[in-house]
């Protein structure tokens, strides 16, 4: 018997669900680890992946066209043998059958599954939540109707005081409109910054002439003719406005995992390298509650909302699916851009921490070192891009330091790298 060998046929493919920071990385990762098996990443929303720190910043103030946040070049998912499909959403996960089922009903069979569905805004429960002239901010979509609202906008109200507030208060000053922010707690930022850093943003958001109105909740959302016009405190104080933005916070696109039995809590729970309780199906990014290097003081699983740990955690879940597992035991790291400065923080301070200044907060240069144990476990640096690189060396290495060497600038931080 003759006869030409039948074609190989290509393994199943993995299929990433989500096409944001996480599911390019994944895709971009293996690719570089010569990974070749097929690549399908399905993404929900119209577009191609987009850098989104601009949507609450460049975009916002004019600094940053459309075209210019994409996070790949038009030809990149072609020439990487990755099948991008848009608008298109996947609506149940059958992991028995390694089935995907799609929104049009159709299966999408895979060999390995990456979940990178991310989070979505919070729901506001308010009565007036529905009225035009209220603003999430999280999409692209999101952004651009909002930016095409601000040229007939002149007083906002801001929802929320963590960073999409704070950035979206900057931002709007900065488009000429009067406003006012209005957070639940009696802090700012309060899931990520310790009390002194929150007050000293607190002071720079109000001296750029926001109004900042902490420890208010908001009992409803008023309207006219359908349309906003203002958000009444649960004081009885109503704040006139004729556009809301909802900086409430996110919530994990758990969904799939959920409904397919996958351990979740806080989103999908994973090891180090994105694996969850059920075997092929990964799950990466905002949405994923991913195993951390032992930290003293730090809980074992986060989910970290930070376009690192979106990237890292991609590059871990990479090298496993390529047969190479290496985990990431870097720190944490996230920054934010409001008015003229620009915070960089880097692993996770707590309460307890030792708190140490290095440099003249007035001159709004300045670090903030936090000892644990002896060691530097977090800093948070103003307008000091270097100090934050190096920080970000010393809190992956835990080297010990004391308060004085922090403090005194006449010390060469580097050294404390050579002395571990
Ligand atoms: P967040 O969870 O950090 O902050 C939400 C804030 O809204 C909290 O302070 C909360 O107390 C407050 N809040 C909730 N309900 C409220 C209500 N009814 N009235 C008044 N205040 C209320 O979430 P945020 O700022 O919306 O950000 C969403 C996501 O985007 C996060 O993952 C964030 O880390 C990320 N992001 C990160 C940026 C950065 O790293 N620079 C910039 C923008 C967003």
């Amino acid at each position: 018997m003759s006869g030409a060998a039948a074609p190989a046929s290509r393994p199943l493919p993995l299929v990433i669900v989500g096409a944001s920071y996480a599911g390019t990385q994944l895709a971009d990762s293996l690719r570089r680890l010569g990974y070749d098996a097929p690549i399908i990443m399905l993404g929900d929303e119209a577009h191609a992946p987009y850098q989104r720190p601009p949507l609450s910043k460049g975009l916002l103030n004019g600094k940053s066209s459309v075209e210019s946040l994409a996070l790949k070049g038009p030809d990149y998912f072609r020439e990487q043998d990755i099948e991008l499909r848009l608008g298109t959403r996947a609506v149940a996960l059958d992991p028995g059958h390694r089935t995907l089922t799609l929104a049009d009903g159709s299966l999408l069979p895979y060999g390995e599954l990456a979940l990178a569905t991310g989070a979505r805004c919070r729901p506001l429960p308010l009565p007036g939540a529905n009225l035009a002239g209220i603003y999430p901010l999280r999409t692209l979509d999101d952004a651009l109707a909002l930016d095409a609202a601000l040229s007939q906008a002149h007083r906002a109200c801001i929802i929320g005081g963590g960073f999409i507030g704070l950035e979206a208060a900057a931002a709007l000053t900065g488009r000429g409109l009067a406003v006012t922010l209005v957070e639940t707690h009696p802090q700012l930022l309060s899931r990520s910054l310790p009390t002194p850093m929150a007050r000293y943003l607190e002071q720079k958001q109000r001296d750029n002439g926001v109004d900042i109105r902490l420890g208010q909740g908001v009992r409803q959302l008023r309207g006219a003719g359908g349309r906003v016009t203002g958000v009444e405190l649960n004081d009885g104080t109503v704040l006139a406005c004729d556009l809301v933005v909802l900086g409430n916070g996110v919530q994990p696109n758990d969904e799939l995992a959920r409904q397919a039995g996958i351990a979740c809590d806080n989103g999908i729970l994973t090891d180090a390298f994105g694996r969850t309780d059920a075997p092929h199906v990964y799950a990466i990014g905002d949405v994923a509650n991913t195993l951390q290097p032992d930290r003293p003081g730090l809980p074992r699983h986060l989910r970290l909302e930070s376009i690192q740990a979106a990237n890292d955690g991609a590059r871990a879940a990479a090298s496993a699916l390529a047969g190479n597992p290496e985990p990431y035991t870097g720190a944490p790291w996230f920054w934010s851009d409001q008015f003229a400065l620009k915070l960089q923080m880097a692993g996770l301070a707590l309460p307890g921490d030792e708190t140490v200044i290095r440099g003249d907060r007035e001159s709004d240069r300045f670090s903030v070192f936090y000892l644990r144990h002896g060691r530097i476990a977090a800093a948070h640096s103003v307008n000091r891009p270097g100090e934050h690189m190096l920080s970000r060396k010393l809190i992956g290495a835990a080297v010990a330091a004391t308060p004085a060497l922090l403090r005194d600038e006449t010390f060469d931080l580097k050294q404390l790298l050579a002395s571990g």
